[in-house]
């Protein structure tokens, strides 16, 4: 599927690798001006950089999404380089340590809320003082099927997940008289370096019973959610705010 963004600015965090470059790659591929943001600033700007070579429109930021001033001053060097923020995907995310709740640590906790959740609404919380004086937007927030159902060991990272479908749809419903969308994507087991993580952890084996238990019985690629993403923030969603989409295989359905 393609569609044009031409003239219109992308955000993405978590820019640098897999969900978010392949999503930055697609914004890019149909015509948007695109700010990569990572916190490994050299590899957003490296991500820039070939997006540039390739001919379009790309300014890496390095930006720690735990990190609101951070936050802030990367809306606005998206805002003052390109002029306008039309589209925003909060996608930068990590995993937390394996543990049952009862052995998890609170500094494990608060890493894990720092990015998955407070990084969110951070992100959300400048893209959308933007957005309301632009009279136009549309964000789309990473969530997971890990926001939809619960998962042993995982309590802090299905916490956060869950906790960005409720600031999904509240800022939905702040907005949607503005003009401004706002939605969320559920990917299901993707294969990009935060599963290469897990096999290096030593979970390989839990993902191949993840592949497994796919209905579709194959994990998704990056380019599979980069698709949801560009279509949830195109007109052709232009009706569509509040949501969350699982791209997932089927996982969840079950
Ligand atoms: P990844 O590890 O390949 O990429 C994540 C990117 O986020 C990296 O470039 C990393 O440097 C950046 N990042 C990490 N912490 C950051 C911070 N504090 N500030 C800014 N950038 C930061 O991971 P992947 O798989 O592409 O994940 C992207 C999102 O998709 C995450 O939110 C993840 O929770 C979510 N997700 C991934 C799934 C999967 O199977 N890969 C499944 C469901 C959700």
């Amino acid at each position: 599927m393609s569609f044009s963004f031409v003239n219109h600015v992308a955000l993405v965090t978590g820019g640098a690798s897999g969900i978010g470059l392949a999503t930055a790659r697609a914004f890019a591929q149909a015509g948007a001006s695109v700010a990569v943001a990572d916190v490994n600033a050299q590899a957003a700007r490296a991500v820039a950089a070939a997006l540039v070579e390739a001919g379009h429109q790309a300014i890496g930021i390095g930006c720690d999404v735990a990190d609101v001033d951070q936050v802030e001053a990367m809306v606005n060097e998206t805002v003052a380089t390109f002029g306008r923020l039309d589209a925003a995907f909060n996608n930068a995310g990590i995993q937390n340590l394996l543990a049952e709740v009862a052995d998890a640590t609170a500094e494990d906790y608060d890493r894990v809320m720092s990015v998955n959740l407070r990084g969110v609404w951070s992100c959300m919380k400048f893209e959308l003082q933007h957005m309301r004086r632009q009279g136009s937007g549309a964000i789309v927030n990473c969530s997971s099927l890990g926001g939809l159902v619960g998962g042993a060991e995982r309590a802090n990272y299905h916490a956060a997940k869950h906790g960005v479908l409720g600031l999904t749809k509240s800022a939905a419903l702040e907005n949607a008289a503005r003009n401004i969308r706002v939605n969320a994507v559920c990917p299901g087991l993707i294969w990009t370096p935060m599963a290469d993580q897990m096999v290096a952890a030593g979970q390989g084996e839990a993902l191949e019973g993840m592949t497994r238990a796919v209905p579709m019985g194959r994990h998704g690629k990056p380019e599979e959610i980069a698709d949801a993403v560009l279509w949830l923030s195109s007109t052709c969603a232009s009706y569509v705010t509040g949501q969350s989409i699982s791209v997932d295989g089927g996982f969840v359905m079950r």
